[in-house]
This record gives structure tokens, C-alpha cells and sequence, in this order.
């Protein structure tokens, strides 16, 4: 779910849209979901699956203790995973005797949809031998391109002229539901989809390796070297929902080690993790952000945070929270259910590595009851080697500003509104001299001075926040300008188009922006909306910009002229035979290497979900 919307808007708000969308996708039967995957309905406690329910499954998971987690969080785990745990996982047992049928039902009831079918990712395997993997520098190796996050390739191939020349070269059709974007080592593409994490080849698209994910989920995979006897082999890593990393031979497949860097039921590895100087750096978000909606959820105690661990052994090096004080009761002790806090301060974007100054940046997201301790709404430096935090900045307004932005945004759940949205990105602005950028949820992008612990140099506000979050995911940077997504978009009428701006660097004037276009969507009007819910990608004269319309644009970097669009949310014949089925145009979709832009369309599991890999080359 990397494009899941972190923001759980007010449900009496989007009860409209919400009860539409239900009623147009959700099975009988199901729970509804609204625009955003929040839950505004059920079935009666008589229907048979809810009968089911209530004799297996409700003496733990209506009382989540340790481990188990919440009714209410199964809504936000993908069908797959819970038909893996019934069937084959740790809920087997309490499965056992059931047919088939009684537990897609109870898949369906938990989480209102139904398990993708399963489809053999071996189907279209390669037929020479397994190749070496040798990772180059130049190679797109985690989600942003490198661990400074600047999504900028000068020497992949590609450039402005080369735009009118890109042509579909193969489409690759992700197993279930496409989960992330690719990342590139040698003539190898690594993805995760909702059932497996793969390894194609670059060349043909045939499949090199799959490895299954046990119905968790994987959003993306980091490459990386590691020295070992007799040379040296390249690991692929990821994250899943049960806040575990593991690391596989890249070139096989092999499993290495997995290591779960937190015990939390509701903590989770959303993003990819970032790797440098033998260490993996991983960052630590949660699923209890919805949960602060329901009113029978203990409310609230899960944590973000960074974790470093060895790369070669998986050992965990350190780990700390961002919000450092312990969650306590914070109800009477009869309260019913008790409140907890503080929580929150997820991060769910790509952790960035300053090595000139040894330190990891991580942007977070909310807490979970104003309580504003330190760590939310913040950007936070870890020192590399001890995770020592070395400074933060918080850009939560006053309570009195707070109060006048939350009236102006009544659809808005105002809680998230301030959250950090885009991972920090490092700029090199000149001789020597560097500056952090950050975008957040309402709007505003901000430069900070990384010699000056993160003093603010400027601020520039860019879009005006809302359902969708201002400034989402990642932004891009080829040397010259800020390339900022606006996600400005609202899941009801009336809407307010993305687009996306330019920004100088030094000083965070705006040098050019676009609106985004009126949406046009190959599956009709139904979740067609024109957000850019996206991190750019720029190559030398081009920025590349995906859209939830299932649009790829491509604009000059000089004056944002549109150069081309292209549309992926239609159906693709893929390799093997299958068929890739795209939608919106999300997260981090667009990644370059060695001559081809690899375009992953759907991957999101809200209004317009697909399966798509495009790959274009001049
Ligand atoms: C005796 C207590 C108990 C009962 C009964 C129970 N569960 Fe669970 N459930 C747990 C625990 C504990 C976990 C966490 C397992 C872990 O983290 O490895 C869990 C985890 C899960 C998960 C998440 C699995 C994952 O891989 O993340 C799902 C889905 C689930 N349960 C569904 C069900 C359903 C459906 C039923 C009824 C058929 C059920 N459970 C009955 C205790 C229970």
C-alpha cells in the first residue's frame, strides 16, 4: 500500500464518496471502504462470515493483547495477506476445518475485498543460465536513485531528446497487485508485488527469481554490495508489514538473513531501506493512524523510528524512537477503552544519508493526540555510528495558527495536516555548500542549513494541503531547480488540480510551475482524478511526473513545457502472455537506468489500483 493515503479524513465528512465507491467496488457482504480505504460500514453481525468471525477470531483479535493485532488493523492488510495467514501463516490453526469458501469470506468481511487470484511469477522464466550481478554506481539502486535522495540521473541514457523517441519496449505484469517501483543492478530489475519480491531481466523481462513474501507486504528493494570471501555479492533488501528486513542474494535469490527490527502488532517497514558503509539503515512507520478513528481502539502506543543494522550479519545495531518518551496510560484506569500516549511519528518515507556529516535524516509524520511531544512533524538527524540524535527541527504550527488552518480545512483531518510528506533530500546548491529540502502535507516546502542543525534557510509554500497531502513522497533535483509534486487534490468535489513547481534551491523562489491538467482516464470517470501524488524523476532537460489520472508527464526542466504524456492507465500485453492492467500513476513510479524508463503504474491500493511494469527506451 504505498500509495495508501496517510491521512484518515473525518469519516462523517466523506461519508458521500465513501458510500459510492462501496457500492460501486465492494463485494456483499464486505466491509465498506471508503475513497481513502477507511472502513464506514459493515455487514450485520447475522451474516454467516461474521458469524464465523465472532466463534474463531473475536475472543483475540476484538481483545488485542501483544501480538495480535487489531480487528480494525486487518482492514488495512491486502486480502492476500490475510488469505496467506489463514491458509498457510500463523492463523492456520485457528483456521483449521474451515472450506475454502468460509475463508475467503472471512477474508472479504476483514478486509472488503477479495485475494487477487494467484499466478505463477515463474510462468515466464529466463531459459540461460543465471548471470553475475555487478551493481555500477550509476545503477537506480533504492527508491530515490541513491541515499541522497535526488532522484536525478545525468548518465542513464536518457535525456529531453530522447523523450520523443520513447517507445513500450516490454510491459511486465506484477504478480497480484504491483507493490512498489523497480530498482536496477546491471542487466537485473528487482520489484515487489503483493505476493512475491522478483528478479527480471533488464533486456527481455523474463523472471530471474522469485521469492514469496508470505503475504506480507514489500514496497521496494535496495541494492547493495557486500564484501565476502573471494569478492564480493550483491544483496537485495527489503521491508515488510511485520516491521522484519531481509536480505536475499541478488543474483539467485537465496535468503541471507531476516531480521524484525520491532515487536509492535501495529508497526510496520514502509519504506525502502538505505544502505552505506556496510550498515542498513531502516525506517520504522505504523498502521495505528487510521486506528485513531475507531472508538474501540486502546488508542495509541506504536512508535517510528530508525533502526541500523549490520549488512553483512543482519544484526541489530541501534534503534530509537522518535518520540523518545515510553507511550503511558493517559485515561482513568477504567476508562473503556484506555487512551495511551504519546504515539505516532511514523516515518514512511526513505530515510537520507549525509556521510560528510555522519548522519541519517528522517522525516515524520503525525502524533497520534496533540499531545506534541518532540519527534513528530519533524525532521530528525541520527548520528550514522551511535544513532545519537544530533538535532531536530518541528514544523507543527502554534496551537492558535493550528486552530485557523484546521477550520479552513473542515474535510481535512487536521491531525495529519502538518505532517511531513516527502522524504529530505540533499542539494548540492554551489561550491561545497548543501542544503536539506522537505515538503509536508500543507503544503510548504522548507531548506534547511545542515551546518546549522537543520536552521531554517527558507520556506515556500507551494500547495494548500488537504485529503491528499500538498507534498507527497520525494522531490527531485538535477543541480539546478527543486522539482516539487503537488498532490492538491480533493476525493470529492470540488476538485483542485496537482501540478508541479520548480523551485530555486538557494533560496526557494518558485522559477516555474504547472497546473495539472483536467484528468482524462482510460477506465472513465469513475476515481479519475489529476493529483500528483508522485516524486519526480529528472533527467538532464526532463522531469518526469506521474499522475493519478494513470498519466506519465514529462516536462522541460527550463520553463515546465509539456514534452509528453503518456498515457499507462489502459490494459498492455505483457511478457509471457499476460496482461498488465495499469491505473494510477503513484509513490515513486518512475525510475531510469542504462537507457530505458521504467514506468510502474497501479501501485495503489486506493481509487484505481493496477499491475503494470512499462518499459520505454528511445
Ligand atoms: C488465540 C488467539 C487468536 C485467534 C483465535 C485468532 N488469532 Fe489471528 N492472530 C493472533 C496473533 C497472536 C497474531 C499475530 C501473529 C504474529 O505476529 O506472528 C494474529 C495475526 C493474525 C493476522 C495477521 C497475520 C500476518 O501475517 O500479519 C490475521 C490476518 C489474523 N490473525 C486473522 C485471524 C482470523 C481470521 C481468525 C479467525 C479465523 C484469527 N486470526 C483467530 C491470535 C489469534
Amino acid at each position: 500500500m504505498q500509495a495508501r493515503v496517510r491521512c484518515a479524513p473525518r469519516r462523517a465528512a466523506l461519508a458521500g464518496v465513501a458510500l459510492l465507491l462501496a457500492a460501486a467496488t465492494g463485494p456483499a457482504g464486505a466491509v465498506q471502504l471508503d475513497a481513502h480505504g477507511n472502513v464506514i460500514g459493515g455487514p450485520g453481525e447475522d451474516a454467516p462470515a461474521a458469524r464465523l468471525y465472532a466463534a474463531r477470531c473475536a475472543s483475540c483479535h476484538d481483545h488485542p493483547e501483544g501480538r495480535v493485532p487489531p480487528r480494525a488493523a486487518l482492514r488495512y492488510t491486502p486480502p492476500e495477506n490475510v488469505l496467506h495467514a489463514l491458509r498457510a501463516g500463523a492463523m492456520r490453526p485457528m483456521a483449521e476445518g474451515l472450506s475454502d469458501e468460509q475463508i475467503r469470506s472471512l477474508v472479504v468481511l476483514l478486509t472488503g475485498r477479495e485475494a487477487e487470484p494467484p499466478v505463477d511469477p515463474m510462468a515466464n522464466a529466463c531459459t540461460s543460465p543465471l548471470d553475475e550481478v555487478v551493481l555500477e554506481p550509476s545503477d537506480w539502486s533504492s527508491i530515490q536513485a541513491d541515499p541522497r535522495n535526488v532522484r536525478y540521473r545525468a548518465d542513464a541514457g536518457i535525456d529531453a531528446a530522447s523523450v520523443p523517441k520513447l517507445r513500450l519496449r516490454w510491459s511486465f505484469a506484477y504478480p497480484g497487485r504491483a507493490a512498489g517501483p523497480v530498482s536496477l543492478a546491471g542487466n537485473r530489475v528487482y520489484l515487489a508485488a503483493s505476493t512475491y519480491v522478483l528478479s527480471l531481466d533488464a533486456a527481455t523481462g523474463c523472471t530471474r527469481w522469485a521469492q514469496p513474501v508470505e503475504g506480507r507486504v514489500v514496497r521496494a528493494v535496495t541494492l547493495a554490495t557486500v564484501p565476502q570471501a573471494g569478492g564480493e555479492r550483491v544483496v537485495a533488501l527489503y521491508g515488510d508489514d511485520n516491521s522484519t528486513l531481509t536480505a536475499l542474494d541478488a543474483r539467485s535469490g537465496a535468503p541471507l538473513w531476516a531480521t524484525r527490527v520491532e515487536e509492535h502488532a501495529l508497526s510496520r517497514i514502509t519504506a525502502a531501506p538505505a544502505v552505506h558503509a556496510g550498515r542498513v539503515y531502516v525506517p520504522i512507520s505504523g498502521i495505528e493512524d487510521p486506528l485513531t478513528h475507531e472508538p474501540a481502539h486502546a488508542c495509541c502506543t506504536s512508535r517510528g523510528g530508525v533502526a541500523a543494522l549490520d549488512l553483512v550479519s543482519g544484526r541489530l545495531l541501534w534503534k530509537r524512537y522518535h518520540i523518545a518518551e515510553e507511550p503511558v496510560l493517559r485515561s482513568a484506569p477504567d476508562a473503556d477503552p484506555p487512551r495511551f500516549g504519546p504515539a505516532g511519528a511514523a516515518t514512511y518515507t526513505p530515510l537520507a544519508i549525509d556521510a560528510k556529516r555522519g548522519l541519517v535524516y528522517a522525516s515524520t509524520a503525525e502524533e497520534y493526540g496533540f499531545l506534541n511531544p518532540q519527534g513528530p512533524y519533524s525532521v530528525i538527524a541520527y548520528d550514522l555510528e551511535t544513532g545519537e540524535r544530533r538535532w531536530q527541527r518541528q514544523f507543527l504550527p502554534g496551537a492558535a495558527e493550528r486552530e485557523a488552518i484546521c477550520a479552513a480545512h473542515p474535510q481535512t483531518d487536521c491531525r495529519n495536516l502538518f505532517s511531513m510528506g516527502t522524504s529530505v533530500s540533499i542539494l548540492q546548491v554551489g561550491e561545497g555548500r548543501e542544503v536539506l529540502a522537505v515538503g509536508q502535507k500543507w503544503g510548504w516546502v522548507y531548506g534547511l542549513d545542515p551546518d546549522r542543525d537543520g536552521a531554517e534557510l527558507w520556506r515556500t509554500r507551494v500547495a494548500l494541503g488537504g485529503d491528499l497531502g500538498g507534498v507527497m513522497y520525494g522531490m527531485a533535483f538535477d543541480g539546478t531547480a527543486l522539482y516539487v509534486p503537488v498532490s492538491d487534490d480533493e476525493v470529492r468535489a470540488p476538485h483542485r488540480p496537482g501540478g508541479l513547481a520548480a523551485l530555486d534551491p538557494a533560496t526557494g523562489a518558485v522559477l516555474w510551475r504547472v497546473a495539472g491538467p483536467d484528468p482524462h482516464c482510460a477506465w472513465g470517470t469513475d476515481g479519475c482524478l489529476a493529483a500528483f501524488v508522485a516524486a519526480p524523476t529528472a533527467v538532464p532537460g526532463a522531469v518526469f511526473s506521474g499522475s493519478w489520472d494513470g498519466y506519465l508527464r514529462v516536462y522541460a526542466t527550463r520553463d515546465g513545457s509539456l514534452l509528453r504524456a503518456i498515457d499507462t492507465g489502459g490494459e498492455f500485453a505483457a511478457v509471457g502472455g499476460a496482461t498488465a492492467r495499469g491505473g494510477q500513476v503513484s509513490g515513486y513510479p518512475v525510475v531510469i537506468g542504462r537507457g530505458a524508463v521504467y514506468v510502474t503504474s497501479g501501485a495503489s491500493s486506493i481509487l484505481h489500483p493496477g499491475n503494470a511494469l512499462l518499459v520505454y527506451t528511445p
